[in-house]
């Protein structure tokens, strides 16, 4: 790892004391907020383990659907043995010193220890238009960049289709590690609810520093990430949701339409993403108009 300025080292340190690594000190709210403030040695921090009780849960003032979310993964078949840690928004200061901390995150063990690398986001930082899904896959660890897999050289051709190139966008997922699988799986498991809820600061805090106009949310799994449980996806998707003042467009996981890659399903997702042109103000031809419509 390259050595960072002081401040990023910071943020990286305050993020592990407030995470708590088996062995070490945990951090309450207080001693870091004085260790951010007034860079007080560490002999300040209390050696205070588990939730401080002054740390609120993260709040879901999203708007959107209640109710169960299927996803086009199979349901998680590993269950995380390891409590995770939830905590509240990060607030660091910039994209990189919170790409930063995310690569040391120690919030889940069970994926600290199973990962290659975390997979923090790829793309223009301050992209209009940003594309959630759900987590890292094995190409994905391997790599540390979302979406370089199948679903993510289909996703690669919707953002072209929509008239960008993929570095013109920003891609993220809900979680930054791969769901841990047993040794060599080559598939996924669905991120559990508490994964999500841990990583969810980190996504939060992307989603401020981006400052997208639109966020498009590919599946179920990446909108009960963001919004916590929401319905069916073919109920939700087509449709804006309000995460904390950001439009979010849901439509299909491009895992789905390539398990699923009816004619009508992929014009669907087409259509949630003419939506998001319009949202955009973007002008749209007429052969954008015309994608995936059934030839008369
Ligand atoms: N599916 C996702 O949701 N994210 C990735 O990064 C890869 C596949």
């Amino acid at each position: 790892m390259t050595a960072l300025p002081f401040s990023q080292a910071l943020d990286v340190v305050t993020q592990a004391l407030r995470a708590g690594v088996s062995g070490h000190p945990v951090a309450g709210i207080e001693s870091l907020e004085r260790l951010r403030k007034s860079r007080a040695p560490a002999a300040e921090l209390t050696g205070r383990r588990g939730a401080d009780p002054g740390i609120p849960h993260p709040r879901r003032t999203e708007s959107t659907v209640l109710s169960s979310a299927p996803s086009s993964l199979p349901k998680a078949p590993v269950v995380a043995r390891v409590p995770v840690v939830a905590d509240v928004a990060p607030g660091f200061h910039s994209l990189d010193a919170l790409r930063e901390a995310v690569s040391v995150c120690v919030k889940c063990p069970h994926l600290m220890a199973s990962r290659t690398t975390t997979v923090f986001g790829i793309g223009n930082p301050r992209a209009d238009l940003m594309f959630v899904g759900e987590a890292p896959g094995a190409e994905e660890d391997r790599a540390g960049e979302p979406f370089v897999g199948e679903s993510g050289v289909l996703l690669t051709k919707m953002i072209v289709a929509m008239g960008f190139s993929r570095q013109e966008v920003y891609i993220a997922n809900v979680l930054k590690c791969r769901p841990d699988m047993p040794s060599g799986a080559s598939d996924n498991r669905r991120p559990t609810a508490r994964e999500m809820a841990a990583c969810l600061p980190y996504l939060r805090e992307q989603i401020r520093f981006i400052a997208p106009k639109v966020i498009v949310a590919t599946g179920a799994v990446a909108m009960e990430g963001l919004f916590g449980e929401t319905g069916p996806i073919g109920k939700i998707r087509g449709r804006w949701h309000d995460f904390s003042g950001t439009p979010v467009m849901a439509t299909y996981h491009p895992a789905y339409l390539l398990q699923s890659g009816t004619l009508s399903n992929k014009r669907k997702v087409w259509e949630d993403l003419l939506q998001v042109l319009e949202r955009l103000n973007l002008p749209v031809s007429e052969k954008q108009r015309g994608f995936f419509l059934p030839k008369s």
